[in-house]
């Protein structure tokens, strides 16, 4: 028994979602904690699709517990579209197996609005999802945020509500020009979906902790990559929260040394959906060629934006590596290479004329960095049917090692293709 935890080690869209289904089988309790619904992750069982936003992929599997944790940002509106969309697909939900935190903050209509008007205005600055994310957060750490224990309680959601809409409307109207928030609108709206979601509010910080006393196995679920961390990412192209593994901790309530071990999802290539730096971008055909091939192209699950396509980045990953303390890799999308006959991998990058082998901390250094490519040769043939990593071609086993070698972490699973089975399991007990 033990709790793993999945995170994301580039961009997001590394493929977390069948990772985290696949681990599933060896947990009882899933848990989310960060992001919001700007998060999409896709799970294929057989020739059905899944794309869950908020809910952890957990809720595929029947008898499991999952959690959205306190450091998650919920639009409950969105929430409850998902559980609809998973009810008519026969998926059941109840407050057996879906379990939302007392202290998750709500994103509110004057967020996404607000997101939307500062995008706008600014010409995409950021390129968000528009889910009103940030401005989600920001409210939380101004400490005028609203929660679901707020929501639940028609008196202090009144009071808080129409406390923020005194200052928010200040903002719409003189500095935006555009028209404020009714109250009561918010309030009649927000009071209709609390109640289908009261069943589901609870306590998850001591559930978590007495589950983990009694030994019962914890699957932690990252939302986005390390690169997108408010913190340690490209700033100020990240999302508003901490996606790497010490978000665990805040974000579920969970101390450090419950957690046995972390599994980074890495690509066999790069993405990136949105602005900021990606130095081994690839504009012309090869990007096209990556975005299109497979099943499933490099299209955002969320919004539909096409992503941006480029080479492994050694550089970005290492880092990565080291900041979430990565103790494997699940290395994805492997099949996607399959016919390119040779295939560069960044181990470094080119900065005023000096070699660079750390991550620069300021985007507009990052943005000038060259990628000095490594190239390695291709192996020109299917692997979407090899369930043995001795079968796999020589150079993609020499591909693989070459990545492993660079992020200085083993590789324990190998993906060639969206399906459960199409899997290699490198380690057996995981
Ligand atoms: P936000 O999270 O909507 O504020 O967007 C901030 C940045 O993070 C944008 O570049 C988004 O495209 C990116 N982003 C947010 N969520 C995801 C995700 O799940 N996958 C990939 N990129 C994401």
């Amino acid at each position: 028994m033990s709790n793993v935890a999945v995170v994301g080690t580039q961009w997001g869209d590394e493929g977390k979602g069948k990772i985290i289904d696949l681990l599933t089988e060896n947990a009882d309790i899933v848990a989310r904690y960060q992001g919001g619904n700007n998060a999409g992750h896709t799970v294929i069982i057989k020739d059905n699709e899944f794309t869950l936003h908020l809910i952890p992929s957990g809720i595929l599997h029947k008898d499991k517990k999952c959690v959205i944790g306190n450091g998650v940002v919920i639009n409950p509106k969105a929430l409850l579209e998902e559980i609809s969309e998973l009810e008519n697909k026969g998926i059941e939900v109840n407050e057996s197996n879906l379990y939302i935190s007392k202290s998750a903050h709500v994103t509110m209509p004057y967020h996404i609005a607000s997101e939307t008007l500062k995008e706008e205005r600014e010409r995409g600055r950021i390129g968000t999802t528009l889910r009103g994310i940030g401005p989600t957060y920001v409210d939380k750490a101004a400490r005028m945020g609203i929660r679901m224990c707020d929501l639940i309680d028609p008196d202090i959601f009144r009071a808080k509500l129409e406390e923020n809409l005194d200052q928010i409307n200040v903002l719409f109207e003189k500095i935006y020009g555009v028209k404020g928030f009714q109250v009561n609108k918010i309030f009649d709206e927000y009071s209709g979906y609390v109640e289908k979601l009261a069943p589901f509010i609870k306590d998850t910080v001591f559930m978590l902790n007495k589950a983990i006393d009694e030994g019962v196995s914890i699957l932690f679920e990252g939302a986005q990559g390390a690169l997108l961390d408010i913190d340690h990412g490209t700033y100020p192209y990240v999302t508003s929260s901490n996606s790497t593994a010490g978000g665990i901790c805040t974000g579920l309530g969970v101390g450090p040394t419950k957690i046995d071990s972390i599994i980074g999802v890495v690509k066999a290539y790069t993405t990136r959906v949105g602005e900021g730096p990606f130095p081994t971008e690839l504009k012309g055909d090869l990007g096209n060629k990556l975005r299109n091939a497979g099943p499933i192209g490099e299209y955002g699950r969320s919004t539909g934006r096409p992503r941006r396509c480029g080479w492994f980045d050694g550089v970005i990953t290492g880092y990565s590596a080291m900041l979430n303390g990565l103790s494997r890799v699940a290395v994805t999308r492997l099949d996607i290479l399959d016919d390119l006959e040779e295939i560069n991998v960044c181990i470094a990058y080119e900065y005023n004329n000096k070699r660079l082998e750390e991550f620069p901390y300021r985007s507009d250094i990052l943005q000038q960095c060259k990628p000095i490519y490594e190239k390695l040769p291709g192996w020109m043939e299917s692997t979407v049917d090899t369930r043995e990593y001795s079968r796999l071609p020589k150079n993609a086993q020499k591909y693989l090692n070459r990545l492993s070698e660079l992020m200085n972490v083993p590789i324990s699973i190998i993906s060639v293709g969206p399906q459960r089975r199409q899997t290699i399991f490198v380690e057996k007990n995981l």
